[in-house]
């Protein structure tokens, strides 16, 4: 979800205003997501690099964030969506992650979308963990080095027993996946979007949608019926 600061300058207003935009987009599509029947949807809301930002944007970001989770997780509910979490989410604030916590454990019991927010994420951390994870097992006895292989590198990640994603979505125009699900994303299909996203909606979304259906995904193999090799 890129894009937010650039709206506001756009419009001489202050960067908070694009966010605050941009939280109201990020439920709608949320929302539009759900309805779909779409299984998993991802948001990447913040990264380790975004705690770089002055302090006053980054309390704004966790204030809002914080408020975003207890206002809607009724909603949430109301619509069978699972809320979890990935990220260093020690870093939070207290507050922001009790709300955090709270939201996790109160749809625990929902069976539609599962709703992943990337909170103070990064891909390489997470690759950094996982690493760790498994040579902590080794040392320990538990864990035969000869036994990791791919299905053991993505179990040790913060994504373990999802899916990878099919579709990346960026919007604003940047092409880069500024440490997203770095492991995880090896054959999603990347869809950069010159929209900034204050101004995503639910027929972009759709657009976006028609676009993927519309990708044969070989997954590095030649045929047009290639099998996914991710463990769904
Ligand atoms: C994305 O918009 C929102 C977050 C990172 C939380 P930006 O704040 O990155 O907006 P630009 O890139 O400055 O326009
Ligand atoms: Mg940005």
């Amino acid at each position: 979800m890129d894009g937010n600061g650039r709206w506001a300058e756009l419009r001489r207003r202050p960067r908070t205003f694009g966010h605050l935009r941009g939280a109201r987009i990020a439920r709608e599509t949320i929302e539009a997501c759900a309805e779909l029947g779409i299984e998993n949807l991802t948001l990447y809301a913040f990264s380790t690099e975004n705690w770089l930002r002055p302090l006053e944007e980054v309390s704004f970001l966790m204030a809002l964030l914080s408020r975003h989770l207890r206002r809607e997780r009724e909603t949430l509910i109301k619509n069978n969506i699972r809320f979890r979490a990935i990220g260093e989410l020690d870093r939070l604030p207290a507050s922001v992650r009790a709300e955090v916590d709270k939201t996790i454990a109160d749809t625990a019991h929902c069976t539609g979308l599962l709703l992943t927010f990337a909170l103070s994420y990064g891909g390489r951390q997470d690759l950094v963990e996982a690493t760790r994870q498994i040579a902590l097992k080794v040392a320990a006895g538990e864990l035969d080095p000869l036994q990791i292989d791919e299905n053991c590198v993505a179990a040790h990640l913060a994504t373990a027993g999802q899916p990878d994603p099919d579709l990346v979505i960026r919007t604003s125009g940047e092409s880069r996946l500024s440490n997203f699900l770095l492991w995880q994303n090896a054959y999603a299909e990347f869809l950069v979007l010159p929209t900034l996203w204050p101004d995503f909606s639910r027929e972009k979304l759709l657009e976006a949608l028609a676009w993927y259906s519309q990708r044969e995904r070989r997954f590095g193999k030649v045929s047009s019926h290639a099998e996914s090799p991710a463990t769904v």
